[in-house]
């Protein structure tokens, strides 16, 4: 409705309530009306309470701004379940109607429909004049085994994750970890005992290292080093992709046992995998001593302070005195400047009770260990290498 229609009555109301005397009774029908209206006025006040979401045909819908921060999840589990499905896989192999989709998805025809065409909406797919479907350059990283590709990552925040949010309320409450409260173990443990989820945060891991490690190598210079352990290294993406680049260093991949299982199924054929040694066991206890860098991506992240610093004391104690900690982490800007990394943050506390850090915060973590911070490194990502060395 316009506007300025909408408000006819409601001028009506507050020049009735104030004759009668009953304006304090009607002052909050009127404030409730004015915040609609507000909401429903494309061009005027909802251009700054709303944001706008471009559908397929370039047309724009508005929705009140906190609406559609508050029903993300709707979009972000839409987009779970085509992840889930395969669905731009089988685009894969060009247009398809619904009907198609359905069928190779094994899903319900119907609701495919409203599946594709809510995500049409956001810009992950495309309809034609025919009914038949793309994926659009937004939805391609839902392919698996492509470049690039974002599936595992979204299949883990469809589950795992939305899963532990979903109690994102008594993390606020205690300022403790969520995800005990959904899978009755905490998330590693649980990891290792759930395969398919265990095999699926791996490959997360594995397809986030593809895009950060780029980004790592082509902003630290690892030519004088010859050794590196990758401490809680995943499969190893990071760690091969540094000794492919740099043929006369070695490497250790270190992880925990169901991880290093995995491992040596995924490097079997990689061609730096003679110089790659893997080993399982439990950083909070011990890491493999001797070499000229430890390397640790967004792993420092995942643990509250007092088992980071056990983590780098155990790095510590296992270096020479000229070896380096090299971190690969977000750093929370200092002046408290928006930064996504806050998000991450937030995240942290709910998965597994860890933090992003600011400067100052690494700072006093390495100190604590025995460690000294001598350099943050930006890359190309959001990602910073944060170097230390024996203090
Ligand atoms: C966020 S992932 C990062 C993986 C990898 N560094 C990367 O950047 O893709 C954290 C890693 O720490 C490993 N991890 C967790 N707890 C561990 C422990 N107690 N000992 C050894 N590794 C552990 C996990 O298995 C996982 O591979």
């Amino acid at each position: 409705m316009n506007g300025a229609l909408c408000l006819v009555p409601l001028l009506r109301v507050l020049g009735s309530s104030l004759s009668n005397g009953r304006w304090k009774q009607f002052r909050r029908v009127f404030r409730d009306g004015l915040c609609a209206i507000a909401g429903q006025t494309p061009n005027h006040a909802a251009s700054v309470l709303a944001l706008p979401i471009v559908t397929s045909g370039g047309s724009v819908t508005e929705l009140p701004a906190l609406l559609q921060l508050a029903s993300g999840y709707w979009i972000s589990q839409a987009i779970y379940v085509a992840a889930k499905l395969g669905i731009a896989d089988v685009l894969n192999g060009g247009p398809a109607s619904g009907a198609q989709i359905a069928f190779a998805t094994e899903a319900n025809e119907g609701a495919i429909l409203r599946l594709m065409r809510a995500l049409c909406t956001v810009g992950v797919f495309r309809v034609d004049d025919t009914g038949k479907f793309t994926v659009t350059a937004l939805g391609r990283p839902l392919q698996c085994g492509v470049p690039g590709s974002l599936r595992a990552m979204i299949i883990t925040l469809g589950e795992v994750h939305y899963a532990a949010w979903a109690h994102l309320i008594h993390s606020v409450r205690t300022g403790r970890t969520a995800f005990p409260v959904a899978f009755g173990a905490e998330m590693f443990d649980y990891l290792g005992l759930d395969i398919e989820a265990g095999a699926t945060f791996n490959s997360a891991m594995t397809d986030c290292s593809a895009l950060s490690s780029c980004a790592v190598l082509l902003s630290y210079n690892f030519s004088e080093i010859r050794s590196v352990v990758d401490v809680g290294g995943g499969c190893g993406k990071l760690l091969t992709s540094i000794l492919c680049m740099y043929p006369e260093m070695h490497g250790t991949l270190f992880d925990l046992p169901s991880v290093i299982a995995h491992a040596h199924g995924k490097l079997g054929a990689d061609p730096c995998r003679d110089r790659c040694n893997l080993v399982s066991g439990n950083f909070l206890e011990y890491v493999p001593p001797g070499a000229d860098v430890y390397l640790m991506s967004t792993v420092i992240h995942d643990w509250d302070d007092e088992r980071a610093m056990r983590i780098l004391a155990n790095c510590r104690r296992s270096m020479r005195q000229d070896s380096r900690v090299l971190l690969v982490e977000f750093v929370v800007p200092d002046g408290g400047e928006i930064s996504f990394s806050t998000l991450f943050d937030l995240n942290m506390l709910v998965m597994n009770g860890g933090r992003e850090r600011t400067v100052s915060e690494f700072r006093r973590l390495f100190h604590a260990a025995g460690l000294r911070m001598t350099r943050i490194i930006p890359t190309l990502s959001p990602l910073r290498v944060i170097e230390a060395t024996c203090s």
